[in-house]
């Protein structure tokens, strides 16, 4: 079954408001429109243990530290990986998450400061299970592909404050300098993963950016 093996883990990550919600939507439909069978997901939250984690760390009424959102978003990770991500690849399905361990590398170690020794630990723990999917041998445990989508924080602030869009979360309030090194963070981890991950601008149309996203991932022409 050499579908199998083509399933693709794809990430796309990035500050509020930079479109992962709408581009995860519109790659999701490019890859079905080409036959592709393909699964869309996020993070926190694609698990029903992660709906319940989503809840508590974007709503929660709790003042927590960023040690203790790692410990929960990567908890949230582990279950996602295991019980979602791995089963559906290996039924040959490509998933797209919305957000991903980028995530919490910007927020919670570059603006969060929490030690860059205890997100590897954690989130590479989280990861682990990946090992599970079927063609991962001797790869790195990381997402096929990490795409970055690029945007001046406060453009995404002002996206997300039209009308109709929901209520701020527990992230969203946070002050523009935090914002300001969540982005940083990004252009960082998208570094550190090399081929792995692509940064692309999100400041361009909705259109222009997914025609960029289908050329990255191969489903363009
Ligand atoms: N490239 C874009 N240019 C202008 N508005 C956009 C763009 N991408 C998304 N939007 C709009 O901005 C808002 C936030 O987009 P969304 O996809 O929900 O972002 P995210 O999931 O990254 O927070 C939505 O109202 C969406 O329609
Ligand atoms: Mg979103």
């Amino acid at each position: 079954m050499s579908h199998t093996f083509s399933a693709r883990f794809i990430v796309l990550d990035g500050v509020e408001g930079c479109g992962k919600s709408t581009q995860t939507r519109l790659l999701g439909e490019a890859f079905a429109a080409r036959g592709c069978p393909v699964v869309l997901t996020q993070e926190p939250g694609g698990t029903s243990l992660g709906a319940k984690l989503r809840e508590l760390l974007l709503h929660g009424e709790a003042q927590m530290s960023a040690l203790t959102e790692t410990f929960l978003f990567c908890a949230d990770r582990a279950e996602h990986v295991q019980s979602m991500i791995v089963p559906a690849l290996a039924a040959g399905s490509t998933v797209i998450s919305d957000r991903f361990s980028a995530s919490t590398f910007a927020y919670q170690v570059w603006a969060g400061e929490v030690p860059t020794e205890v997100f590897e630990a954690l989130d590479g723990t989280a990861r682990s299970g990946l090992a599970q999917a079927p063609g991962r041998h001797g790869k790195p445990l990381h997402p096929d592909l990490t795409i970055i989508l690029d945007v001046d924080p406060e453009t995404g602030r002002a996206r997300k404050a039209a009308p109709g869009e929901a209520q701020e979360d527990n992230f969203e309030r946070r002050s523009p300098a935090y914002h300001a090194r969540v982005r940083e963070g990004f252009l960082h981890y998208a570094k550190s993963l090399g081929t792995a991950a692509l940064v692309l601008d999100a400041a361009q149309r909705v259109e222009a950016l997914h025609q960029e996203i289908l050329l990255a991932t191969g489903l363009s022409g």
